[in-house]
């Protein structure tokens, strides 16, 4: 009896979604892109006497209603989700049949290729720039009669780049505004170049554009799952029509609604987590890094595929988990303890890549 019941072929094609690793507990653990901070007190007492028998209110109507006010939009503009990258593969559902096209920048945010291969859709991965930025001209020669969705990421995750306004507008000018392009700004928080595109300010402007944000990050919800998106209605209906029923829980909706409440010192935070980058940053290229113009909670340090494995083992050994992606290593910006610890890792890792092949150990 050793007969198998029939799954999709293409499932086996799916490289599964790899999180970020965990630390052992004296390590500092900086490959999830995570908020260093821990929770609120003001967030976590609300969260204290939950009752969590009932099932949550299943369209996050006072989350909706909230954020619509914040954005100037309507609520039902506005689609909350779990975790901004639910909404990524709700939204591949709502627009592509299998022979459908999604396209994205790569490397980009890991997540898009395993979700659109587990709905099935054909993906499109359009290679960054040398400096991690956004090829958009190689964008838009992409986008042909099948394309129907686009992932634009800013700031890029691994990259940390931005995607300026001007290219923003050069792309929507050359798509048809019958492809929905999908603004993934989950790090927009952490952005300070005054050239960023700023997705909301433009929705009125696009009527093909869908604004992906989450409060995962800036606001320090990562293990509540909360995230949404803001664009058409119909769009944000038929992402309501494909989503998991009753998936954002009433912790994530009372915690994301005291964030709000309490945003200006979540934003205090962020300013924190803004100057430990730039800081870091000048310090890395101090050593000798060429890393891009970091916007996110992280920066990227590129190795090259040889030599990626062996740099992320330094900095294990040395307590700072970060995260091996291809051809360099992600670096969340986590404690401030944990800055000169990454920092002495990092000059050990700059000294072997300028040794000699040969005399590398
Ligand atoms: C670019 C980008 N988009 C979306 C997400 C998903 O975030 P979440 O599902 O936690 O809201 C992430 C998470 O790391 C990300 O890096």
């Amino acid at each position: 009896m050793n007969a198998r019941v029939q799954l999709r072929p293409d499932v086996a094609e799916i490289v599964p979604y790899k999180q970020g690793r965990m630390a052992a507990e004296d390590a500092f653990k900086l490959s999830s892109n995570e908020n260093p901070f821990p929770p609120l007190p003001s967030v976590a007492e609300v969260l204290r006497e939950l009752p969590f028998n009932r099932y949550p209110e299943g369209s996050a109507a006072a989350v909706r209603e909230r954020l619509g006010r914040i954005h100037g939009v309507s609520p039902e503009q506005v689609v909350v989700t779990p975790g901004a990258v639910a909404l990524i593969g709700h939204l591949i559902q709502a627009t592509c049949r299998p022979e459908d096209e999604v396209i994205f920048a790569w490397r980009s945010f890991e997540g898009y290729p395993q979700v659109a291969g587990a709905v099935g859709v054909r993906t499109v991965p359009v290679p960054v720039l040398p400096d991690g930025r956004h090829d958009i001209p190689a964008m838009i020669a992409a986008v042909n009669e099948r394309t129907r969705l686009v992932f634009l990421c800013t700031p890029n995750n691994p990259t940390s780049t931005i995607i300026t306004r001007a290219e923003f507008e050069q792309f929507m000018a050359a798509v048809p505004p019958t492809l929905l392009v999908a603004l993934d700004e989950a790090y927009i928080e952490f952005v300070t170049d005054p050239e960023a595109v700023h997705g909301e300010e433009l929705l009125d402007r696009y009527p093909n554009l869908f604004v992906l944000r989450t409060f995962s990050k800036a606001y320090g919800l990562a293990g509540l799952r909360i995230g949404y998106g803001i664009g058409p209605e119909y769009v944000a209906d038929a992402v309501r029509s494909v989503m998991t029923p009753l998936a954002v829980t009433e912790a994530a909706q009372i915690a994301a609604l005291a964030s709000l409440d309490h945003e200006d010192e979540l934003l205090e935070r962020v300013q924190v987590i803004v100057e430990r980058r730039d800081r870091l940053a000048a310090a890395l290229r101090a050593q000798g890094w060429r890393i891009p113009e970091a916007q996110g909670n992280f920066v990227w340090l590129e190795t090259g595929p040889e030599l990626v494995q062996r740099a992320a083992e330094i900095f294990e050994e040395d307590g700072s988990v970060v995260r091996a992606l291809g051809e360099g290593l992600r670096v969340s910006v986590g404690e401030e303890e944990a800055v000169e610890k990454l920092l002495r890792s990092a000059e050990k890792v700059v000294a072997m890549l300028r040794q000699p092949a040969g005399a590398r150990g």
